[in-house]
């Protein structure tokens, strides 16, 4: 039977006991971990989520009725035990924190029972992910889970404090508002009350908080939930949270400035890690250029070359093809990797045309000097050495190419380079390469919409240089917008928003909005923006990404209470769900047959 608290005080969490305690009384409380029954000596381990503390009951020490207890207990029942800490009488455990130590009981209440969990609660679990998320009630109490969801507690409140003492306001945002134009699609919520009619969530409080500054609030942020209906990644999901924030009269270096000094502060506190300021920049281009990529991983090099020049005179098809359709030939050097056997190689092609390739081309440079090749036969003997010396390719190397439009070569081989890294065991999650991404392509061109879209959203303002090309050459326009890039993650960005009327119906037309479609979708900011409008810029992060990032987790899942699974829905809660059909009706909603079966 559960007993009940009364007179009862816990006065210490289990790992907080230290051979300091030695000698005074304690009352603990917590989860069976496990108990061990040796006759009329009976050993327990007490976990909470300060960790565990051993407690020894004898009969002798805690009197009959507590002994009969304690032989009941199982794994996850609850107890609260008061007794004497002494000296650990056997062996000093050196794994654990109170490993010195132990509780000789002197009383135990059994507060609740447990049935046999479905899997055991242990650090670094080995059961299916799919498992633990269903009982996630459960999984959330292993120890690895527990420390990254104070880890991130801890985010949070440094943040906070960092922030306000920065003279931020912490102000809330609605979550039920309307459609905002941000990539991703919008989760709906339909009004009763306006039948047809639906709220969206917000996928970030991006307008809110420009109004905000229209308002005068200058320093905003808020640790905002954010909503997106997009394919789900280890990096991703469709609930989310940001640090969200917004600063008026600032540019560029005011945001970076006191965010670094944000991260520093976070990356001291958490992982003791001492962030040397500014930290690196990189352009767009250059990230794209030597990376294949917008979030570049500096951990390694293996960095991209561009051998179009080189190969330019060649009659390999694959080469010419490539930079007769207005595309380049890049290569990465796998220095020492030129033994890498036919399989392995077979399966970086492979893996390359999941990126879009058709091919990957590949070298390896031998000891005696000669090349082993997949295209060598297709090329002159000095135009092959023109290419290695290029690539700096030394004898035991491995060379690989691709050709193709821009966009793919930098795609496959900016993913190529991480693979590598990865099969090299090249990523170590200790090491913190900060890097700001800066002048981002203002605009992208959308093949699917025949127009260019914004690569940021519509409020970006254009690098000032930039400007006259915003109506010859859009995608040339450079934005005034910046990524924090951490080890391969886009851990946040922002930009300097338009806050000059004329620019921004420009930035309209260009993106093919008549006046009517803007007024129809923003139509209360531009009209907050006739009314005196600060200029302003800020910054989100994704809190779970930071966070993932700081614990060295695979997966945002992991530094998440609840999260969601790759089809977006919770194996806990079983959510999405069907509706009673009164819910639907009150709601004018219908679900065709169609979907119904779904
Ligand atoms: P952006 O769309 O770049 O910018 O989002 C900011 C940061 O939020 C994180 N993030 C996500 N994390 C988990 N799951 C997701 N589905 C997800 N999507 C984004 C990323 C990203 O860098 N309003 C702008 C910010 C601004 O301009 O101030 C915005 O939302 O870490
Ligand atoms: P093929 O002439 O198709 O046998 O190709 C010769 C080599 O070029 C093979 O190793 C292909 O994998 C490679 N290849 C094909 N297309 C591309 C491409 N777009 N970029 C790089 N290599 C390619």
């Amino acid at each position: 039977m559960a007993e009940s608290m009364a007179g009862l005080k816990r006065s210490h969490r289990c790992a907080e006991l230290s051979a300091a305690d030695i000698g005074g009384t304690a009352t603990v409380m917590g989860w069976v971990q496990k108990s061990r029954n040796k006759g009329g000596i009976i050993f327990v381990d007490v976990r909470d989520r300060s960790g565990i503390v051993q407690v020894i009951f004898e009969e002798t020490d805690c009197g009959a009725e507590s002994f009969k207890k304690a032989e009941r207990l199982r794994s996850e029942f609850v107890v609260a035990v008061t007794g004497r800490v002494e000296a650990r009488s056997g062996a000093v455990n050196e794994n654990l924190k109170t490993g010195a130590i132990e509780v000789r009981a002197a009383s135990l209440r059994i507060l609740s029972e447990s049935e046999t969990p479905p899997f055991p609660i242990e650090e670094h679990s080995k059961t299916k992910e799919e498992l633990r998320l269903k009982y996630r009630f459960l999984d959330l109490r292993r120890p690895d889970l527990q420390r990254n969801l104070m880890t991130r507690s801890r985010v949070a409140i440094l943040t906070r404090a960092f922030l306000a003492e920065e003279g931020f306001l912490e102000i809330e945002t609605p979550t039920l508002i309307k459609s905002t134009p941000e990539g991703a699609r919008d989760y709906l919520v339909p009004s009763r009350v306006h039948p047809g009619s639906f709220y969206a969530l917000p996928q970030s409080p991006q307008l809110l908080k420009q109004l905000l500054m229209c308002s005068g609030y200058d320093r905003y942020f808020q640790i905002a939930r954010c909503y997106r209906d997009e394919d789900l990644r280890a990096d991703r999901q469709p609930e989310f949270t940001q640090i969200d924030m917004e600063l008026s009269f600032v540019d560029v270096e005011d945001v970076l400035d006191v965010n670094e000094r944000l991260l520093q502060k976070l990356f001291k506190e958490i992982c003791g890690y001492d962030l040397k300021l500014p930290i690196q920049r990189m352009t767009w281009r250059e990230a794209m250029d030597r990376f294949g990529s917008d979030k570049p991983d500096l951990r390694f090099g293996m960095e991209l070359r561009n051998v179009s020049g080189v190969v330019k005179g060649c009659e390999f098809a694959v080469f010419k093809g490539a930079l007769e359709n207005g595309g380049s030939v890049r290569g990465i050097n796998a220095k020492g990797q030129g033994g890498m056997p036919r399989k392995k190689i077979d399966h970086l092609v492979d893996y390359a045309k999941d990126f879009g390739a058709k091919g990957l081309a590949w070298l390896s440079v031998q000891a005696d000097g000669s090349y082993k090749s997949s295209f060598a036969k297709f090329m002159a003997e000095e135009e092959l050495s023109a290419l290695v010396s290029a690539m700096d390719g030394q004898p035991g190397d491995l060379l690989l190419f691709a050709a193709d439009k821009d966009k793919v070569v930098f795609d496959v081989l900016g993913n190529l380079r991480l693979e590598l890294a990865r099969q090299l065991d090249l990523l170590k999650k200790d090491d913190y390469r900060f890097l700001w991404v800066t002048e981002f392509p203002l605009l992208e061109y959308s093949e699917e919409d025949g127009r260019y879209v914004a690569m940021h959203h519509p409020f970006t303002m254009p690098m000032e240089e930039d400007l006259p090309l915003l109506d010859t050459d859009p995608g040339a326009v450079r934005a005034k917008a910046y990524d924090i890039v951490l080890n391969g993650t886009e851990m946040g960005g922002g930009s300097v928003r338009i806050h000059q009327a004329d620019i921004q119906s420009r930035m309209f037309e260009v993106l093919g909005f008549t006046k009517e479609a803007a007024a129809e979708q923003f139509g209360f900011l531009l009209e907050a923006f006739k009314y005196g409008v600060p200029p302003h810029a800020g910054l989100a992060y994704g809190l779970d990404r930071m966070v993932m990032l700081m614990v060295g987790a695979d997966s945002i899942r992991d530094v998440i209470a609840f999260p969601k699974v790759k089809d977006a829905s919770c194996l806990m809660m079983e959510a999405p769900a069907p509706v009673e059909e009164k819910q639907l009706a009150e709601l004018g909603i219908e679900v065709s047959e169609e979907e119904e079966g779904k």
